[in-house]
């Protein structure tokens, strides 16, 4: 069975980041809700488990809990910041109230020698971020590190295999944060750590013809990572019962069908390339409103699809490039997202058609994916690619899609893109592109009055797309792609750079 760690989320911000961390050390690492039941764990049990913080306090009403069976199964456990507290106060400790937040830097002490401090300095600096804290450990359990604020910022059971810390060691502020992890992990709870991109593929390979048999698969290729990702990987494990159907929706980036085609004309695979673009485009005439736009495109994606789809007799699997954070479960703590946009991707069509998903990549992060996707020989300039949203230009042109002004937008974006790819700063960078807003300004070029349209840069750094900051891009680097935007572009004499981070913004303008 792969050795795994479980993390029960209790609504931290930082959840992701711990199974990351794990993943990173080499362990591969799951999320479930804080209430996941101990019959549930004991089906597959984890060979650690990590209790993460959460904006809770053990003395609210209803907070929440860990299920105590969870804490006598033997498995080894830490329990991060609430973690620690729920730990503590469901042990028979004691936790203090507290209103007052402790938030920041803290210097740790370590009061005796511990597996789990191996290689740690005696004093070294920590991440807080708690209101309450431990008054007193449970029986059974001594405290292992203080801080000036804390006599128990860390915590042990006498056999040594259940653990609490009220710092972050998951974020890179504290010093030793990943040694304690990896402390965690192998000299705690006797982990392997041998879990790899390539372990991966092959674990996967071995699933994927496992669950197909001798059925056939078609998957959407977009041409975007997590879609050219799925597909090799699929490729490898089925070969030509994979059918990849790339639609061509007119509202691609400059050069991008071509350069799809060519990207996997490489691999020995059923692609077929659809040029859809004529009925995008007729559809989108006079369509001024975003989620009308959303709403096109995703129907006619679908409709497309499953033309070609049906073309293909005997085809049981629908493979799509869903990835680990659009899974994991969120947890009732926080409640549920409200949703802001429509996503488009070929919803609808799995039920309709009879097809079984099959989501090869729902176990990844993003950086993940992109090491498996190089792993598998996929293009570099594939692999680094920003992501694209399905709808594609259609939603960066505010108001109506017109052929002029994707041809406007097409080629400023080129620009902008090519400018920073020579910098050196688009790896960097988690999206970057162009916004066309049909506002006429007035300017002047050589001697002439120009009357044009408006060009707005957008560049956000983000780990996930979930919240994001703009770019702060030097303005030298500005400069040069303002110039050359408003002198090579016709039909554009002002760009402006968009300085909103998400939240409140979003990343795409509609
Ligand atoms: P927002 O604009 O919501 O975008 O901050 C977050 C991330 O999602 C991408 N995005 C989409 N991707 N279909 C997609 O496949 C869509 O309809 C869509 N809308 C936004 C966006 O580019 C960013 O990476």
């Amino acid at each position: 069975m792969r050795e795994k760690v479980l993390v029960l989320d209790f609504g931290s911000q930082y959840t992701q980041l711990i199974a990351r961390r794990t993943r990173e050390l080499g362990v591969y690492s799951e999320i479930k809700p804080y209430n996941t039941k101990a019959d549930e764990i004991s089906k597959e049990p984890p060979g650690a488990i990590i209790l993460s913080g959460g904006p809770s306090s053990v003395w609210e009403d209803g907070s929440p809990r860990v299920e105590g069976e969870i804490l006598s199964l033997g498995i080894p456990v830490l329990g991060i910041c609430y973690g620690l507290q729920v730990l503590v106060f469901q042990l028979g400790g004691e936790v203090e109230h507290s209103r007052k937040r402790e938030y920041g830097p803290a210097v740790l002490n370590l009061l005796t020698e511990d597996p789990l401090f191996s290689g740690v300095a005696k004093t070294s600096g920590v991440w807080m971020s708690h209101g309450d804290r431990v008054l007193r450990v449970p029986e059974g359990f001594s405290a292992i590190a203080d801080t000036e604020n804390t006599e128990c910022a860390a915590v042990r059971n006498a056999s040594g295999n259940i653990y609490g810390v009220q710092f972050h060691p998951e974020v890179v502020h504290t010093e030793f944060g990943t040694r304690i992890l990896s402390n965690f992990l192998f000299q705690v709870a006797g982990l392997g750590g041998n879990w790899t991109a390539g372990s991966f593929i092959e674990h996967s390979i071995h699933e994927i013809r496992e669950r197909v048999g001798d059925g056939k698969i078609i998957c959407g290729l977009s041409g975007g990572v997590d879609s050219s990702v799925a597909a090799a990987l699929i490729n490898e494990a089925v070969g030509r019962r994979l059918y990849c159907i790339f639609v061509d929706t007119g509202c691609m980036r400059l050069d991008e069908a071509e350069e799809v085609c060519d990207a996997f004309s490489e691999f020995e695979m059923n692609f077929i390339h659809v040029d859809a673009s004529e009925r995008f485009l007729s559809c989108l005439e006079g369509v001024e409103d975003p989620e009308t736009k959303r709403k096109i495109m995703g129907e006619q994606f679908v409709r497309v699809f499953e033309e070609e789809a049906e073309k293909i007799s005997g085809v049981r699997f629908l493979a799509q490039g869903t990835l680990y954070p659009d899974v994991i479960e969120s947890v009732s703590v926080k409640g549920p997202s409200a949703v802001i946009k429509s996503h488009h991707n070929v919803g609808g069509l799995p039920e309709k058609m009879n097809l079984e998903i099959v989501e090869p990549l729902r176990e990844l992060f993003k950086d993940e994916v992109r090491s498996v996707g190089e792993k598998l020989g996929l293009l570099s300039s594939l692999i680094g690619r920003h992501p694209f949203p399905g709808p594609g230009l259609a939603i960066r042109i505010m108001g109506e899609v017109t052929r002029e002004r994707l041809s406007i937008l097409r080629h400023a974006d080129s620009i902008f893109i090519d400018e920073l790819k020579k910098s050196g700063a688009y790896d960097d960078i988690w999206q970057a592109f162009c916004v066309f807003i049909p506002v006429k300004t007035v300017g002047v070029m050589g001697d002439e009055r120009t009357y044009e349209n408006v060009c707005a840069l957008r560049a956000v750094s983000s780990t996930d797309g979930m919240t994001a900051d703009w770019s702060k891009m030097p303005y030298d680097l500005l400069g040069k792609i303002s110039v050359r935007i408003i002198n090579e572009v016709k039909g554009i004499n002002r760009v402006v750079y968009d300085i909103s981070t998400k939240p409140p913004g979003t990343i795409e303008w509609q």
